[in-house]
């Protein structure tokens, strides 16, 4: 499939910008994600399942340092080497511990298979595209968790407006880790009613140089009624949908957080 599309592939066609992958090297994330207002509620589901924590798609750990930070015992796993370097050199600096893992979500197989409560936060589900990826997710995480044990994400709800978006400013500001000045502009193309390409045109300027990079991610949303399907096919209960991390009930909010859990009585 073509995953650069308008400017992104016109940059590309002549010759005006290398391709980069969005979680790897280059990549801001800790620039541009400017979201903590999950972490309550990350954090009242550990004090209610306890440990160990098991953060899928952890990423530069937005959620699993501070659970770290409260003493849980927490593994992350991630795909992304650059994003896990990120998480390590974090815990590091915070002299926290946290086993870190670079392996596929809907792959992982990890000595410890008891854990208390596994999280994919900041909608990662986006990047299973289809059953098959989230049964395989969904699966795993079952095989990890104790009975009784919980299983928390969030991820988008509703159907994709199809055709091209505006282009819109993703990140104008200075990198704080390199000085270098970052303009981002992203853009969305609908391709069906659940999966949609997201190119980014990232602008980067320092003394030395100038470059630009575009970068591409191919995501796929899920109706809730769905997901709970597939939850209870995996052998979940499922103990609420929320339209927000304040557990309004969910209705038909672009986003969804669910909370599942493994029944006490399986593996008993
Ligand atoms: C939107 S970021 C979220 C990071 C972190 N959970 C947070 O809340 O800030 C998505 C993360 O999912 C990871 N990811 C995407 N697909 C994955 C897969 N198949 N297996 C493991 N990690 C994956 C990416 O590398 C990235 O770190």
């Amino acid at each position: 499939m073509e995953m650069y599309f308008g400017f992104a592939a016109q940059l590309l066609e002549q010759g005006w910008a290398t391709t980069e992958d969005p979680y790897g090297p280059q990549s801001c994330y800790d620039s541009t994600i400017a979201f903590s207002h999950d972490i309550p509620f990350y954090q009242e589901l550990a004090m209610m399942y306890g440990g160990p924590i098991l953060d899928l798609g952890c990423g530069t750990g937005r959620v699993l340092l501070p659970l770290s930070q409260s003493g849980y015992k927490v593994t992350g796993v991630d795909q992304s080497e650059s994003m896990l370097r990120e998480c390590r050199h974090k815990l590091e600096a915070y002299g926290l511990t946290a086993s870190i893992v670079q392996q596929d979500m809907r792959l992982f197989d990890l000595a410890e298979a008891s854990f208390g409560l596994i999280l994919i936060p900041y909608c990662s589900m986006i990047y299973m595209i289809d059953d098959n990826d989230r049964r395989q997710v969904l699966r795993r995480a079952y095989e990890h968790l104790r009975p009784g044990g919980g299983f928390a994400f969030d991820f988008q709800a509703t159907p994709v407006q199809e055709g091209d978006s505006q282009p819109w400013l993703a990140l104008q500001g200075i990198d704080p880790l390199r000085g270098d000045v970052l303009v981002q502009v992203a853009q969305m193309r609908g391709l069906t009613a659940d999966r949609r390409l997201i190119n980014q045109i990232n602008y980067r300027h320092s003394e030395r140089s100038t470059s630009i990079s575009v970068q591409a991610s191919l995501e796929a949303t899920i109706s809730a009624d769905r997901m709970q399907e597939l939850l209870k096919e995996a052998g979940f209960e499922v103990r609420g949908t929320y339209e927000d991390f304040e557990r309004t009930r969910y209705r038909t909010g672009e986003e969804c957080v669910i909370l599942a859990e493994k029944p006490l009585q399986a593996g008993e």
